[in-house]
């Protein structure tokens, strides 16, 4: 359930209609609803009420600062994988012991600011990573908390691009050699371990493959702790999808995903953290865009619009399908036609999907692409020299620009010409 509907003809954020934020902020712009994030990230505090938990918002999902500090202010912990997203988690407030740092790719200055700023836990992904992190934290005098992600080498059942669970991806050290690393964890000077990580990838509409990589994490966790071993936490992971069509097909809800987490590893008593990114940030989000041409194509025709690949990428990059809705709801029995509904990038990928239904739209004419507040505005680019993709936050009647359009201006003030050119 999201707070995206229409009322009185018009398609709303919460009781903001999206007109009026088109007029004072323009197009494209990302808008987000606070009430739906808070509804989505709640669901999953309610889905472990069961034991003690912590639920780490996945900061790639949607990184701004006005977003973390929605979830912050009701408790999130943050999952981050950078120097920047751990900037932006402190940015919002949140302390570091409410933050985990995964990653295949930490570098020793992220590791001694991370350090330096508190940290709750480094998900580890690889023993230089654990050497590299004993080596700094000793040398700074303190212990490093961890996890190692383990991957479980299970199927994901998801676009192969996001499926991280498997035994070919980069991600987590084989189940296999577990034991044999945490050996070595424990000896080195500047580690402590304290539990174990996974994430078997993103948009999972199953909860099979969870079934089977927290059964393997179970297992795992009863031969740690015969190794002598103390582990208190459990990382789960991110990934529960979302609808992304209005049909009858939902992925298992947020309740069902934590019934999972207790039948497998409920019985162990170690404090749970989970990672999700988009169940929380997905549908709390639209893209909102304007026509620009319709076109007249051979056999079919176009619907360009302002916004484009650069501003959301995914159906370009994963193939994605988001819902394209008109803002101003069409009366009942208009007539309708199929369009090919395309942005302004000179690249034929710029094709956010084909022969969508939508009834005449006007040159100027609003559309809202559905289920965009996650791995939207965060993956956006400036690609064919088109300002970074603006966002506003709604909460009831009010809203806020959360992020400013950058003026031409602006854009240019970046790049710099060599004194000798
Ligand atoms: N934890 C880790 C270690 C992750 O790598 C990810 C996502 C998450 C948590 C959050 O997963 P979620 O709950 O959002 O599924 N750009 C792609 C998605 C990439 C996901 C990468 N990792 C997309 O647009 O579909």
């Amino acid at each position: 359930m999201d707070h995206f509907n229409y009322k009185d003809g018009i398609l709303h954020a919460e009781d903001v209609p999206l007109t009026r934020i088109a007029e004072a902020v323009g197009t494209p712009v990302y808008v987000y609803s606070t009430a739906t994030l808070t509804r989505h990230f709640k669901l999953f505090q309610q889905a472990l009420d069961w034991t003690q938990h912590l639920v780490c918002f996945a900061v790639k999902a949607n990184s701004n600062i006005a977003v973390l500090k929605v979830l912050a202010d009701l408790g999130a912990g943050m999952d981050i994988v950078s120097a920047g997203e751990y900037a932006r988690a402190k940015a919002a407030g949140v302390p570091g012991e409410r933050i985990v740092f995964s990653g295949v790719g930490k570098t020793g200055d992220e590791m001694r600011m991370v350090l330096e700023g508190g940290i709750r836990q480094f998900n580890v992904e690889s023993e230089p990573e654990l050497e590299l992190l004993s080596q700094i934290a000793s040398s700074m005098g303190v212990e490093a908390p961890i996890a190692i992600r383990v991957n479980p080498d299970v199927d994901a059942k998801t676009h192969e691009k996001i499926a991280t669970g498997k035994s070919e991806n980069k991600f987590g050290i084989p189940i296999a050699r577990a034991r044999e690393v945490y050996a070595r964890a424990a000896r080195l000077p500047g580690i402590q371990v304290v539990g174990v990580d996974m994430h078997i990838g993103s948009q999972l509409t199953d909860l099979d493959p969870f079934r089977q990589a927290y059964a393997k994490m179970a297992d795992l966790t009863r031969a740690l702790r015969d190794d002598g071993h103390d582990i208190r936490r459990l990382d789960m992971g991110g990934g529960l999808g979302i609808p992304y069509r209005r049909d009858n097909n939902a992925p298992p809800l947020p309740i069902e995903f934590g019934q999972v987490v207790r039948e497998t590893v409920g019985d162990l008593g170690c404090e749970i953290e989970i990672e999700p990114g988009r169940n929380i940030a997905g549908n709390a989000g639209i893209l909102l865009s304007s026509v620009i041409y319709l076109k007249e194509g051979e056999g079919r025709d176009f619907l360009i619009l302002d916004a484009a690949m650069n501003d959301l990428v995914r159906p370009a990059m994963y193939g994605a399908h988001h819902d394209i809705v008109p803002v101003i709801e069409p009366s009942v029995g208009a007539a309708v036609s199929a369009f090919d509904v395309v942005g302004p990038v000179c690249e034929t990928g710029d094709t956010f999907d084909k022969g969508v239904q939508l009834s005449a739209l006007a040159p100027g004419g609003l559309v809202a692409f559905r289920s965009a507040g996650a791995y939207g505005a965060v993956m956006a680019s400036e690609y064919n020299s088109r300002p970074l993709v603006p966002e506003v936050l709604v909460q009831g009647d009010q809203f806020a620009v959360i992020r400013a359009r950058p003026s031409l201006e602006e854009m240019l003030a970046r790049d710099s010409i060599p004194e000798w050119l």
